[in-house]
């Protein structure tokens, strides 16, 4: 089956200004307009309707970096899936920095997905072992954990419009990108994993590589078999960057 290549760029706690935001997501749509792959571009939350709006009727999609589980309530700081309804169309949920710097658990992004879900609203999870995993030898292990955790409350994955990310830890913001066989390995153990689930639906999934991803580098993973697009964050903040990166998915796609 031939999946669309999906590009996300994950702009973290960038840019400044809200004047430098829409300028980034101008130029963004500018150079992937007639590009075949959905190119995602997950601003911080406070710029998520600049940005919006800034792409209306553009090809570009909008993401938020995260959400909440629950609907409304006492959470501080939060933001809820019925309210990214109508700005965003995904959201990256489990990134490791939400893991790491905000405590985020495998039964959290469980039940954000399953929330996200439930909301229409495109669930990118991400999984990815740490580096001192991997030297254990524990790659596998975390990677088949975390999957099943990210969708432990999904009945099926036909139709929910799951998007995977494979992530590295120790090559996210390094500049050390995993070898195209280690994202190709890791992404077939998690279609796998999705298959135990919804052997159709797993087909569906695009599973993305994450980790010092740049358009030197992006077309080898592209390359990859079970490897159907990127999460990139360093790189998408720069619009020249970010756009050869979709060309490099691009040209896999219409191989
Ligand atoms: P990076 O970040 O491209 O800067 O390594 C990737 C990510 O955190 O999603």
């Amino acid at each position: 089956m031939s999946r669309r290549p999906l590009v996300a760029g994950n702009w973290k706690m960038n840019p400044a200004s809200a004047e430098e935001a829409v300028a980034l997501a101008r130029d963004v749509a500018a150079r992937v307009a007639g590009l075949s792959p959905l190119t995602v571009l997950c601003p911080p939350t406070i710029w998520l309707a600049a940005v919006a709006e800034a792409v209306t009727g553009q090809q570009v999609r909008i993401g938020a970096q995260t959400t909440a589980a629950e609907e409304s309530g006492a959470y501080t700081g939060e933001t809820s899936p019925l309210m990214l309804r109508g700005l965003a169309e995904f959201a990256i949920i489990g990134h490791s920095e939400r893991r790491r710097l905000y405590g985020e658990t495998d039964d959290d992004v469980r039940d954000k997905v399953a929330s996200a879900v439930a909301h229409g609203i495109r669930p990118i999870a991400a999984v990815g072992e740490r580096l001192a995993e991997r030297h254990a030898g524990r790659t596998a292990e975390v990677v088949e954990r975390q999957t099943r955790a990210a969708i432990g409350r999904l009945q099926r994955i036909a139709g929910t419009g799951l998007v995977m990310a494979y992530e590295p830890v120790w090559a996210i913001g390094t500049g050390e990108a995993a070898t195209d066989a280690d994202a190709q390995e890791a992404s077939a153990r998690i279609r796998a994993i999705l298959a135990e689930l919804d052997p159709t639906g797993a087909e569906e999934v695009p599973i993305l590589y994450g980790g010092s991803v740049t358009a030197d580098n992006a077309g080898r993973f592209f390359a990859q078999p079970d490897v159907d697009g990127a999460l990139v964050g360093g790189a998408s903040l720069q619009a020249v960057g970010f756009a050869a990166i979709v060309a490099a998915a691009a040209r896999v796609s219409t191989r």
